[in-house]
């Protein structure tokens, strides 16, 4: 008896529909999913943000690993392998990942947390209680950052140095200029991030500084905030660094030593009384996916 080797519409749509649940720098929500006979194929769309808020499209690449990252673990929940091709094609740089399937005898309990997670997880923007996070935590979160080729590090003694980078970063979030390339946009991230509570802060980092890598620090992101919101920990992801260069290199200089590149600041922690914000809303599958027809 021949298996499927490709997973239904149905069952497409629904990992794509989790996948669109990954966070996005200012839920711009950037990618663009073409359907083959038997492949996805995920692109970068630039057109979801103002240029002047991701000139370098750093933080929208990330994005879409983190939508990558989701999209492996919806399909893997489903009984479905991902096998993807990163940059599959070097003259395009927006095509990110070319994604085909295998299918799975079993699928762990583990992988379908992780999936119910995705579906719950929220930006915690509020302050976190000044509870501690065990050890084991953080290093299950290290750990998930590693496997997917990203370093999660604590700032620890360095923490006055990146809450100074990050508060300094923000007066350009405040300015004219960004508020500006802001306006008509529908913005949930505050300009000046809550700094003053007792959240673990951690960066996540990267080898090197190209597109590979900011593809492989959002699926590192991913697999780090779906681990924590199953612990029960909140997260919130602050992008301040990667837009003023001079707050980047001083954190890079002093929790990096020098090795690798900041991607990200993470707030990591047990969230505070009362109601956890609401869901953040998606656009409609349908608006990011396109089919492509099939070959005679
Ligand atoms: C690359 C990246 C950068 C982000 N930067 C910030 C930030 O600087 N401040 C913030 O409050 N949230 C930030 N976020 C979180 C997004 O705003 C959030 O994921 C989005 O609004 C969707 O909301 P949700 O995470 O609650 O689903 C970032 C997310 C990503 C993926």
């Amino acid at each position: 008896m021949t298996r499927n080797v490709a997973p239904s519409y149905d069952t497409v749509c629904s990992a794509l529909s989790l996948a669109c649940r990954a966070p996005s720098v200012h839920n711009c929500q950037p990618w663009r999913w073409l359907l083959a006979e038997r492949s996805v194929q995920l692109f970068l769309d630039l057109s979801r943000l103002p240029e002047a808020l991701d000139p370098s499209t750093r933080a929208q690449v990330i994005s879409c690993g983190a939508a990558l990252h989701h999209v492996r673990i919806a399909f893997a929940s489903l009984g479905w392998r991902a096998l993807i091709h990163r940059l599959p094609n070097p003259s395009q740089p927006g095509h990110l990942a070319s994604i085909q399937f295998s299918p799975r005898d079993h699928v762990a309990p583990a992988t379908v947390a992780l999936a119910g997670v995705a579906a719950q997880r929220r930006t915690e923007r509020r302050a976190y209680l000044p509870d501690l996070v065990p050890p084991e935590l953080l290093t299950t979160l290290r750990a998930a950052a590693e496997t997917e080729h990203g370093a999660l590090v604590r700032a620890a003694e360095h923490r006055a140095a990146v809450v100074d980078a990050v508060k300094r970063a923000s007066q350009y979030r405040e300015s004219v200029e960004y508020q500006h390339a802001l306006a008509d946009f529908d913005d949930p991230e505050p300009a000046v991030p809550e700094l003053d509570d007792k959240a673990v802060l951690a960066v996540l980092a990267t080898r090197s500084d190209q597109v590979d890598s900011w593809l492989a620090a959002g699926e590192a992101l991913s697999a780090v905030l779906l681990n924590a919101a199953r612990e029960g920990l909140v997260t919130c992801p602050l992008n301040h660094l990667s837009e003023v260069w001079e707050a980047r290199e001083q954190v890079r200089t002093t929790v990096l030593d020098g090795a690798g590149y900041p991607q990200l600041v993470l707030r990591v922690g047990w969230p505070g009384p009362g109601e956890p914000p609401p869901i953040t809303p998606r656009r409609v599958l349908a608006d990011s996916l396109e089919l492509l027809p099939p070959r005679s």
